[in-house]
């Protein structure tokens, strides 16, 4: 008989886009459960207060924060350099950080499409190959995790988001390929797809009021709680999950069709 194995604790966990939302979210649910984490967004001055946050609470697990734009190949390097360095080494990474806006196709300039597939795919390109310098092994076992942010829009075409549902398509079909090609190096790859999440984010997309959102396990029809994706990714990164890898995880509360965001606005 044995018991699960959902520990993190003593891991050495990177998330990025952490400053707010679903990141900061994963950063300190992850430092709750004992792991170690490092951080990272565009501005110092944004994600800097949740690593300070994480450092002062009752916790065990510390935090590393620095700048970091997941657009920019030099500073995905010094992040990573810079977190191994601090933590001692990487265990899992968190490709989080992204962003759309919503816009009908015939009107996505080249800067618009370029923006947005760059931010999330390019993003996840760029720190999951430079993630593979840490995590690889050639020792055979374990190597390490790799845990991508995609969304529903990624798995369902949904009006206003083809640059989005393009790019986050791309990242899980990206996920599942390096989930076989760094199978023999120990490296777990899989993909987190959320639905509607209340972040800031979001609410300043779509104006949504936190006082309009019932309380989380209230119902599950309704936005979801950054946490509830965090616990996604705590299970994800541990070893319960260790036969996972190429998978895309959905977290949506019930099932709507056509899952863009306006539609689940109505929450029908
Ligand atoms: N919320 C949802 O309903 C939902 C649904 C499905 C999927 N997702 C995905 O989940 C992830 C997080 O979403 P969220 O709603 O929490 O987003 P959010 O509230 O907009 O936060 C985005 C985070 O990413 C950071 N960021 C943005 N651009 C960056 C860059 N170039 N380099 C580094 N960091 C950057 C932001 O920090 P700074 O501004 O300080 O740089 C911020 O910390 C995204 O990949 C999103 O596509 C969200």
């Amino acid at each position: 008989m044995q018991a699960p194995e959902f520990a993190v604790e003593g891991a050495n966990v990177l998330v990025t886009g952490a400053s707010q939302g679903i990141g900061q979210a994963i950063a300190e649910t992850f430092a709750a459960a004992g792991a170690d984490v490092a951080i990272c967004s565009r501005s110092m001055d944004r994600v800097g207060p949740v690593a300070d946050d994480i450092n002062e609470a009752d916790v065990s697990g510390r935090a590393f924060a620095t700048e970091c734009d997941v657009r920019e190949r030099e500073d995905v390097a010094a992040f990573f350099a810079a977190a191994a360095d601090e933590l001692g080494g990487l265990d899992i990474v968190v490709n989080n950080a992204g962003g759309e806006f919503i816009a009908d196709f015939e009107d996505i300039s080249e800067g618009g499409w370029e923006a947005v597939t760059d931010l999330n795919l390019g993003g996840t390109y760029r720190c999951s190959q430079v993630a593979g310098e840490y995590l690889r092994t050639s020792e055979g076992g374990d190597g390490g995790v790799i845990i991508n942010m995609a969304s529903v829009n990624g798995q369902h075409a949904a009006p206003g988001e083809s640059h989005y549902g393009a790019a986050k398509a791309g990242i899980i079909r990206l996920s599942e390929t390096l989930a076989t090609e760094w199978a023999d190096d120990g490296v777990r790859v899989n993909c987190i797809a959320p639905g509607l999440i209340q972040t800031p984010g979001v609410a300043e997309t779509l104006g949504i009021d936190e006082s309009d959102i019932p309380e989380r396990g209230e119902t599950y029809r309704r936005i979801g709680y950054p946490e509830e994706i965090a616990d996604l990714a705590v299970f994800l990164g541990s070893p319960a999950a260790s036969f996972v890898t190429g998978e895309t995880y959905t977290a949506k509360g019930v099932p709507r069709p056509g899952n863009s965001m306006s539609n689940d606005l109505g929450l029908k």
